[in-house]
């Protein structure tokens, strides 16, 4: 349960170096691309990734993006730090056939680890679902002092309502152990679902650098490409660790970022609650209690604020790809800007270029020329429209049934 390790050696582009996954992501096209949850939009890509399987190819980056079939359900990792919006997803996630929960791995962010741990295994317990492992992560992002965010989720992470202590334990290996063991086990099989600070996949891609290459995928909810949530230019997980992000997002791994931008219009208002709150079942009386707690927190100061489902809709958009609509970029992630650190900056056609050297840095090597749009190359599905009703009906209708 201890902290997990400090900032690496490695520099951020030796996890490019091994890998050819953001080359050929970027190959997938760099249009605005809706992908169709039916079978025909999967059909080319599909075949490829089944027929390279039946001659005992490893799967491709573009295989591993668009592999899923009707038949058998991702199979997901979700990294995350309950939180409020982090149990929904997680009892979303668990209450749905389309998705396999192969392990739960907590962070400390929107509160410290303490409860962050402690609060997933209450939530398996609630879903009847203790058959799904839960791997402490760690305390600490990879440089920087945590910071935490309580007066959204309160003190105990689920806007302060009372669960009961969880019976069940967490399992012996730590979130970057049994990260590791899952993926290697399952080559282009499995997805991490990251819902929170990107610590721990961090860790875990730090300590294995073969393990880019064995991910399906990594569907971030964090970031944004129109102004932050913690200051005006981050997003909370981002901020909180935005050495970790800067791993992840240059690892080579297919990603998918689910920001602000999307998040920012799913909105859980009262006539939403009230729906929530017509649920028997113990998964959705928990998300009933949590948001009716949640929102009567949240309105009861001087500037009220709905709570977005940031994370919730992160989890939906792999069960029905339908809900979001996603375009190629390049992303880069701010680390020293004194007030920009975990900005996202997202390029769609011109390559990722620095700030200009100062006129008295020492010369470099290179001729100080910008290199041309021709050699962009997208490493992320970046989330930028999104059908706020057919989420909520979604979102809704799994945790009511
Ligand atoms: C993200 O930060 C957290 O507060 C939420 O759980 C979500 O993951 C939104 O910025
Ligand atoms: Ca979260």
């Amino acid at each position: 349960m201890g902290h997990e390790g400090k900032s690496g050696e490695k520099s951020r582009r030796e996890f490019l170096a091994g890998s050819m996954g953001a080359i050929a992501a970027a190959k997938l096209g760099s249009k605005l691309m809706r992908i169709d949850s039916g079978e025909g939009a999967l059909s080319a890509a599909a075949k490829g990734a089944a027929s390279s399987a039946s001659r005992g190819l490893a799967p491709t980056a573009a295989s591993r993006l668009l592999a899923p079939t009707a038949a058998s359900p991702h199979r997901i990792i979700i990294d995350t730090d309950p939180g409020v919006d982090d149990a929904l997803a997680i009892l979303l996630a668990l209450r749905s056939p389309e998705l396999q929960v192969e392990a739960i791995t907590p962070v400390a962010g929107n509160v410290p680890l303490e409860f962050t741990l402690p609060n997933a295994l209450k939530l398996v317990e609630i879903a009847g679902r203790t058959d799904v492992p839960v791997a402490a992560g760690a305390r600490h992002p990879l440089v920087r002092r945590l910071i935490t965010g309580e007066h959204v989720h309160g003190n105990n992470g689920l806007a302060g309502v009372d669960f009961p202590e969880p019976k069940i334990k967490p399992v012996a290996e730590t979130a970057t152990e049994i990260i590791r063991r899952i993926v290697r086990a399952n080559p282009g099989e499995i997805s991490i679902v990251a819902v929170g600070p990107l610590t721990n996949v961090a860790l875990a891609l730090r300590a294995d650098p073969d393990l880019a290459g064995k991910l399906r995928s990594i569907v971030i909810m964090g970031g944004s490409l129109s102004g932050g949530n913690v200051t005006p230019a981050a997003e909370f997980n981002l901020y909180v660790d935005p050495e970790a992000a800067r791993i992840v997002f240059d690892a080579g791994v297919p990603l998918t970022m689910v920001g602000l931008d999307v998040t920012r219009k799913v909105l859980f208002t009262e006539d939403r609650l009230k729906v929530m709150e017509t649920a028997k079942n113990p998964s959705g009386v928990a998300a009933g209690r949590i948001m009716r707690a949640t929102l009567e927190r949240l309105n009861r100061g001087p500037h009220p604020m709905i709570e977005a489902m940031h994370d919730p809709l992160t989890v939906a958009n792999l069960i029905d790809p339908g809900i979001l609509t996603l375009k190629d970029y390049y992303v880069e992630v701010e680390t020293e800007g004194e007030f920009t650190a975990g900005q996202t900056l997202g390029y769609s056609y011109a390559p990722a270029r620095g700030s200009a050297p100062m006129a008295t840095a020492e010369k470099q090597d290179g001729t100080g020329v910008l290199a041309t749009d021709a050699d962009f190359k997208a490493n992320t599905k970046v989330a930028v429209e999104v059908d706020p009703e057919r989420f909520f009906k979604l979102l809704l209708g799994r945790l009511t049934a």
